[in-house]
């Protein structure tokens, strides 16, 4: 079987559907520059996440909420054009997206000054994902742990613990596919809800600190190297503690994601 991780032509939304449809486990980073852009591709990553999360990383803020449309342009442009294979997904920062005409007009700032392949956006906002895809724009959901709603949810919790909240994540994760979205990322929720998340959609579910039964993965490039200055989160894991270099402990995830020897039950809720 050729796997797609071992093309090298550039991916596709398409290439993403058909990685789920063959059991093919998804690689995913973030990544805000060229030079991290690069090395992320030369080892076989397959998508290249420029996160929100930056306003942590880079601009050492406490929250994504500061993130603006224009630091997402500025980092979106500078990681497309240093990769040749991996697909690039942008987030739509913090209160950008609150009708769907403002959405429209960050999505194509963010695919044209950005060249972003696709545009990612936290919660159930259905009306815009049908919005942003009937104009063109493919989507990708975010559920779980919203970082952009941390005020409203009292911190960075584990979502979906009980019942009544597992159901509502389940039903709103169907919405988001109805209403066209091509992706959904399910953050810092239990395992089994995951699970049965990722069987019950048709499109790629991509978790980070979700377990091990979503069709891929996805870390903060910066807390799976241990060079976060915060907290290191118990989903995320220090590749480099048996790596000799950036690359190889790339490499070695993105390894253990396609294999399915990532994340474990330590890193699993
Ligand atoms: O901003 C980001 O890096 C993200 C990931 C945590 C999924 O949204």
């Amino acid at each position: 079987m050729t796997l797609y991780a071992d093309s090298l032509k550039a991916l596709t939304v398409s290439d993403l559907a058909a990685m789920k449809q063959a059991g093919e486990k998804i690689s995913c980073l973030t990544a805000y520059d060229a030079s991290f852009s690069a090395l992320l591709d030369k080892a076989g990553i397959d998508i290249i996440l420029i996160g929100d999360s930056l306003g942590m990383v880079i601009q050492g803020h406490n929250s994504t909420l500061p993130v603006t449309i224009d630091d997402m342009a500025y980092h979106s442009r500078s990681v497309a054009g240093a990769r040749k294979r991996a697909f690039l997904i942008t987030d739509l920062p913090f209160a950008s997206y609150a009708t769907p005409e403002q959405a429209l007009a960050n999505a194509a700032r963010l695919m044209q000054a950005g060249a972003a392949q696709m545009v990612k956006l936290e919660g159930a906002k259905t009306e815009v994902i049908q919005f942003l895809v009937e104009q063109g724009i493919p989507v990708c959901g975010h559920l779980g742990l919203l970082p952009q709603s941390v005020n409203r949810l009292g911190g960075y919790k584990v979502q979906g613990r009980d019942e009544p909240q597992a159901r509502q994540i389940v039903a709103d994760a169907e919405q988001i596919e109805q209403a066209g979205a091509s992706l959904l990322v399910l953050e810092c929720v239990p395992a089994a809800l995951a699970a049965e998340i990722s069987r019950r959609l048709s499109i790629p579910v991509i978790g980070i600190g979700a377990g091990i039964d979503c069709d891929g993965q996805v870390l903060v490039l910066y807390d799976m190297l241990n060079i976060s200055t915060g907290k290191r989160p118990r989903f995320s894991k220090d590749f480099m503690a048996e790596a000799g270099s950036i690359e190889e402990a790339v490499r070695n995830y993105h390894q253990a994601v396609k294999s399915a020897q990532f994340p474990g039950p330590e890193h699993s809720y």
